[in-house]
């Protein structure tokens, strides 16, 4: 799926992100499996990762970044009428995890649901709550992405255990008086789906009731380095924008050499590039927000800043949308 704005102007008006307070070190890893800092920062260039402690499940993560994402937009939840929740790791299939966030919030008049796209997920519902504004089916939306992917590891497996972390953003989506949301494009291969999935999770396995994750990481990586770049290039195109004017790229933070391999395809200063998979591994969900935080307190969001992101994962999925940031109306 392939588009762009047509003079509808939708975009962030606030943001807000948080992460779980245990810091998990590539040394304390090395006490459940064979594995060692040197080859976890080499091969990944992560160095360590938040996780949930005991008891945490994503809405205890996820909902103060959305309270966050409100007040930075100084909205009130009671005029957020439309809340979606992009994860793998709800606290449970349903109620879903939006709808309980909903109802703590005091969103009550919004239509709340989950959003499953592996680490796309974020993508995808940035461009579902851009079609509910732009069609006026919505007026105020909030998007939270978040994962705590520390609940579905197997902590035998070395060439999973290490790449993943807990952590949870949210934007609030409306009009804006100038900039927002360009374009976007998603796609998914599900033939390709196999290479990293979830079974035991669903209707399919239930002779295997132990739901880990699992992953051909050679597979998956193979198939990052392509769509990292054919999507953000393919967004840019429909948009008829260029590499050289995006200010502020925000990959999908998987990988330091899948970055580093997208940046160097796509021809992005690697000072254009925002890089934080050292502090928090993979998020999945949660990690194009919290890069775009980060992106914001080095003060990279100026207003105007194009600002093209990628993400993909599970599915297999990818997306990407390019906008221009718009400082001042909210956020
Ligand atoms: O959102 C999408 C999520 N997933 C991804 O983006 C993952 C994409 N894939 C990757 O990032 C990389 O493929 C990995 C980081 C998973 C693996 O890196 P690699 O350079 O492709 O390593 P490899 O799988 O080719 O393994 C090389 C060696 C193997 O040992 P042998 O067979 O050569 O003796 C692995 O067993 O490294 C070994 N290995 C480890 N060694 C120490 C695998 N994991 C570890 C580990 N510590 N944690």
């Amino acid at each position: 799926m392939i588009g762009s704005a047509n003079g509808v102007r939708i975009g962030i008006t606030g943001l807000g992100v948080n992460v779980p307070d245990r810091v998990v070190s590539n040394d304390e890893l090395a006490e459940y499996v064979d594995t060692n800092d040197e080859w976890i920062v080499e091969r990944t260039g992560i160095r360590e990762r938040r996780m949930a402690s005991d008891g945490e499940a994503l809405t205890d993560i996820a909902l103060p970044a959305a309270q966050a994402a409100l007040a930075d937009a100084d909205a009130d939840a009671a005029d957020i009428d439309l809340l979606i929740c992009a994860t793998v790791t709800p606290d449970m299939m349903f109620p879903t995890s939006s709808a309980l966030m909903a109802d703590a919030l005091g969103a009550h008049e919004a239509a709340a649901y989950d959003l499953l796209a592996g680490c796309t997920g974020f993508m995808y519902a940035l461009a579902q709550a851009y079609g509910m504004l732009a069609s006026g089916l919505s007026r105020r939306a909030l998007v939270i992405g978040g994962d705590v992917l520390s609940s579905i590891l197997d902590w035998h497996d070395r060439s999973t255990l290490v790449l993943f972390g807990d952590g949870a953003g949210a934007v609030v989506m409306e009009h804006v008086p100038r900039g927002g949301f360009l374009g976007f494009e998603l796609g998914a291969d599900g033939a390709g789906g196999v290479h990293l999935q979830l079974p035991g999770s669903g209707s399919r396995h239930f002779d295997q009731p132990e739901a880990l994750l699992k992953m051909n990481g050679r597979e998956v990586y193979k198939f990052a380095t392509r769509v990292m770049v054919s999507s953000a290039t393919a967004v840019l195109e429909e948009c008829g924008r260029t590499i050289d004017e995006v200010d502020v790229y925000v990959p999908h933070q998987a990988n330091k050499r899948i970055i580093d391999h997208a940046v160097g395809k796509l021809g992005v200063p690697h000072e254009r590039t925002v890089v934080n998979v050292d502090r928090f591994g993979n998020t999945s969900s949660g990690s194009i927000p919290l890069a775009l935080a980060d992106a914001r307190a080095d003060g990279r969001l100026a207003d105007g800043a194009l600002v093209l992101m990628t993400g993909m994962g599970a599915g297999l999925t990818w997306g990407s949308a390019l906008m221009e940031w718009t400082e001042g109306s909210g956020s």
